[in-house]
């Protein structure tokens, strides 16, 4: 059984300090479990002091955005490779990246080649905008997006990377509109036939896909119970430590159910 990967972003959100209080919360109500792996992703500021205090056994550190090159004259970026013995993950190509930054498809295929050669697993952002959506043009928008960020990665590196389904006008700081999980279902689906095309049938089996946009507590469930979704990125609702361990504990009881 593959684990249920849960995913907190808190985008530019909290001090250190705050970050520093609210781990302490997400200890005192998440449990460890076996099957579930809780990955934090805080601002590139706390990833230091929180990989010192926080509970390993539990938790799992990811940054939300690194920069390509290893070293050189890129004022003010950090590298992958500055992260890696700070980060088990790193999530690539967030929409707040896409849509903000102008981040471009080759900028983030480059990005999810410097994380895997930095032996950091990319959470890989993919989704489509609204306007794409009404214009018909989600399967053309996935396929864009899996296949170049993928160009440069073999079927091997394919077991640590993770694609999280994020479909723009669901994430609560753009339209915030809910998905559907049915609607989902066609998309992850989609997904997984995509790289099946390019890497096989047991690639397109391993690779963990998960979904994201406005999750909380009283939704997740349907969208873990969508065959072949592996966990949930959650922003908003990650920032409070109650919503969260409730959104622990909801995949926690799916999983012992399916046992
Ligand atoms: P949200 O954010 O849960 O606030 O919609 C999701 C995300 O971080 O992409």
């Amino acid at each position: 059984m593959k684990k249920t990967l849960i995913v907190a972003n808190w985008k530019m959100n909290l001090t250190t300090h705050q970050a520093s209080t609210l781990v302490h919360r997400y200890n005192q109500v998440i449990t460890g479990h076996q099957n579930i792996e809780v990955v934090i992703a805080p601002s590139t500021l706390s990833l230091q002091p929180l990989s010192i205090e926080l509970d390993r056994r539990k938790f799992r550190l990811a940054a939300q955005d690194a920069y390509p090159k290893d070293e050189g004259p890129y004022t003010g970026e950090v590298s992958f490779a500055m992260l890696r013995d700070l980060v088990h993950y790193c999530i690539v190509g967030h929409s707040a990246r896409r849509v903000y930054f102008g981040e471009s498809l080759e900028l983030i295929r480059d990005k999810v080649g410097a994380a895997v050669r930095n032996g950091i697993c990319p959470i890989i952002c993919i989704g489509e905008t609204k306007h794409e959506r009404d214009s018909g043009e989600t399967k053309q928008v996935i396929h864009d997006q899996i296949t170049t960020a993928l160009k440069n990665i073999t079927s091997d590196e394919l077991e640590t990377i993770v694609i999280a389904y994020e479909p723009v006008w669901a994430i609560s700081t753009f339209q915030g509109e809910v998905a559907k999980p049915d609607d989902m279902q066609k998309a992850i689906d989609y997904i997984r036939f995509q790289i099946k095309e390019l890497y096989g049938a047991h690639a397109a089996e391993v690779v963990r896909v998960i979904y994201g946009g406005s999750v909380n507590e009283q939704d997740v469930r349907a969208y873990l119970e969508l065959p072949g979704c592996d966990g949930v990125l959650v922003g908003a609702a990650s920032l409070n430590y109650a919503k969260f361990g409730a959104i622990v504990d909801s995949a926690y009881r799916l999983q012992h159910e399916q046992l």
